[in-house]
């Protein structure tokens, strides 16, 4: 990612859009009542319980509990990355985004260098309706079947014979002709002569999540020279990173249930050509890490497609190693084998959609897979066999995450090895346990909800609050859970009295708190607004009394304290446990003070 942009911009920036323009855009709204509602977009509904308010800046489905400001429904919708969902809205209010001056700089690839790219698929495009040269690319595309409507949608092009059609084109400027050579659309030889990359080929943009054009693969019209000649690393274009096909795919579906991953540009046309709009291809690379990240950031369900033959099935053992981190509970994967000689482009065209789609539906699941390839190379009739197995899948069942389909990996291994599920477990790197949760930052409410919760969760809905509990707060060094977080809230808000819920919870992203503030703007309160202003005037003198309390504990009488017992309890304990706490920094603990600890610790931890 680039150097971080200051919080206080990414306030300013919220301050200045209005989510209610930036949804409707994209997901019609309608007025109901205070707020806007819609269908959700996010999950399958019929009735609209995805709810937007202008006055927060954020938005909230009651059904799939997707939520957030401005920048995460970008993120969320169209699938940008947090900078790039940043940028966009930036530049709808005609704002430079700053970067901080402590982190490290890295300003974003030049714009013109994009410039260049659609200029040059512009004219890729023109040549193939009015090149001299363009009879034998038409009669090319219509040998493979690509029909006037796939070559739009992909926007298929062609790269004209000899050797300075870019070149005179695009690169008459000398800083251009440099940024064209960085492009890799032209080519410097030893001699320092420079020739275009492309010549005498179909070109195939590839293009990022945002729709622009970031690279190409040529291919060759006939069987003389390299098949396929591709873009080469550049500033906009890192191919471990790409995946040929994914625009559309999300194009055709926001998001689509599952997503194939295919070996070539020509299957991905083929595949959307005859009906099948969710494919992607890797740009001639192995699948990496960073694919799947990116696939499963769009998808939960992946299906590998090889080839049956031998190179195939290496190609989809490196896949599935890959995969393995990255196989949460929830996500899929699937490999299919296709019959030798095919490629899905040869297969749909021969049998059509449904009968792929059959294929597809019947792809070996992951572990399916990676059982069958670790028996073929043992015999699991025999003890030695089985022990050799449980060897082999070892190291493949520790890099699983933690989770239930880690949990059925290590059952079927024990039914395989004829041992038990205990025996397996031992032998792993990390036991099953699922992980156990960090205590919080917050109290949860469960019975009465505390001071400090409640008056968090009245802020957050209603900033304005933040006037009626101005510094210096008394209580602020109280030490109960979430205090910390709420004088940074009062403070924050006292320096910029107008942020919305939204732009609150942009400070906190990325952190516990972030998450556990988003969970409290979340609720519905059952209060107007009255009603909770009371509430939270009522919190706040009841921190302040507790202050008071602490510092004068002779006090007791005077105060007739609203807590109720419950609360009190748990003061005290609170205050005892920081006490002892103390003392055990200062080693002056008793034995029975130690146990007292140790009892208070572990009532705090449940
Ligand atoms: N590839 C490449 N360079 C090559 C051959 C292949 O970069 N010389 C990459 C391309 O991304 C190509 C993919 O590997 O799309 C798969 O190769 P292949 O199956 O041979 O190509 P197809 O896309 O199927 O092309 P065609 O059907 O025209 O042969
Ligand atoms: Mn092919």
């Amino acid at each position: 990612m680039s150097g971080r942009i200051p919080r206080e911009f990414l306030g300013d920036l919220l301050q200045r859009i209005d989510i209610i323009d930036v949804i409707d855009r994209r997901v019609p709204l309608k007025k109901a009542g205070r707020d806007h509602k819609a269908c959700c977009p996010f999950h399958q509904e019929k009735t609209p319980s995805f709810t937007v308010s202008g006055e927060k800046q954020f938005y909230h489905c009651f059904g799939c509990g997707a939520h957030g400001n401005a920048i995460d429904f970008l993120m969320e919708f169209d699938n940008l990355g947090f900078v790039d969902a940043v940028e966009d809205l930036a530049q709808q209010v005609g704002l430079q985004i700053p970067r901080d001056e402590n982190a490290p700089h890295h300003p974003g690839p030049d714009r013109s260098l994009y410039e260049l790219l659609e200029r040059a698929i512009h004219l890729f495009r023109n040549s193939l309706r009015e090149h001299p040269a363009r009879e034998q690319a038409i009669a090319y595309l219509k040998r493979r079947g690509l029909d006037q409507a796939i070559t739009q949608q992909f926007q298929i092009g062609f790269a004209p014979p000899g050797w300075d059609f870019l070149g005179k084109m695009l690169g008459a400027k000398q800083t251009d002709r440099e940024k064209l050579l960085q492009l890799g659309l032209l080519v410097r030889n030893e001699k320092g002569r420079e020739y275009d990359r492309f010549r005498n080929r179909i070109m195939f943009p590839i293009r990022d999540r945002r729709g622009r054009v970031i690279a190409f693969g040529g291919r060759a019209l006939d069987d003389d020279g390299p098949k396929y000649h591709n873009s080469p690393e550049s500033p906009v274009f890192h191919k471990g990173r790409e995946l040929y096909g994914l625009y559309e795919s999300l194009q055709a579906q926001h998001r689509p249930e599952r997503l194939l991953v295919v070996e070539g540009y020509m299957d991905v046309v083929a595949l959307f050509q005859n009906g099948v709009a969710c494919a992607v291809a890797t740009l001639g690379t192995a699948t990496t890490p960073d694919h799947l990240e990116l696939l499963f950031r769009n998808t939960s369900h992946v299906v590998f497609c090889f080839d049956g033959d031998r190179a195939g099935r290496q190609a989809a053992w490196r896949a599935l190693e890959n995969t393995l981190p990255t196989m949460r509970d929830g996500r899929r994967t699937g490999f299919l084998f296709l019959p030798e000689g095919e490629d899905p482009d040869t297969l749909i065209r021969k049998e059509g959609e449904s009968a792929f789609i059959q294929r597809v539906d019947g792809a070996d699941a992951l572990s399916t897979f990676l059982v069958e390839i670790l028996e073929g190379q043992t015999d699991t009739r025999t003890d030695e066999g089985r022990a050799r197995f449980v060897e082999l899948i070892r190291p493949h069942l520790n890099r699983l995450p933690a989770g239930a389909f880690r949990q059925l990996m290590v059952h079927r291994t024990a039914e395989i090895a004829g041992l038990s599920i205990a025996e397996i477990d031992r032998l792993l790197d990390r036991p099953n346990e699922p992980v156990r949760p960090k205590t919080l930052p917050l109290p949860t409410g469960r019975a009465t909800p505390s001071p400090v919760r409640l008056a968090i969760t009245a802020l957050l809905h209603y900033p304005d609050l933040a006037q009626q509990a101005r510094p210096p707060l008394a209580w602020r060094d109280l030490p109960l859970p979430g205090v910390q977080l709420l004088v940074d809230l009062l403070e924050l808000l006292e320096e910029r009295p107008h942020l919305t819920t939204g732009s609150l919870l942009e400070q906190w992203r990325d952190t516990e708190a972030g998450v556990h503030l988003a969970k409290l703007a979340r609720k519905e309160l059952t209060l107007e607004k009255a009603g909770v202003e009371q509430e939270f005037l009522d919190a706040i003198a009841q921190l302040t009394e507790q202050a008071d309390e602490k510092n004068d504990p002779s006090s007791e009488a005077r105060s007739p304290s609203e807590l109720s017992q419950q609360q009190k309890e748990a003061l005290r304990r609170q205050f005892r446990l920081k006490a002892l706490r103390d003392k055990e920094k200062a080693r002056t603990l008793t034995d029975s003070e130690r146990e007292e600890l140790k009892n208070l610790r572990r009532e705090a931890d449940q």
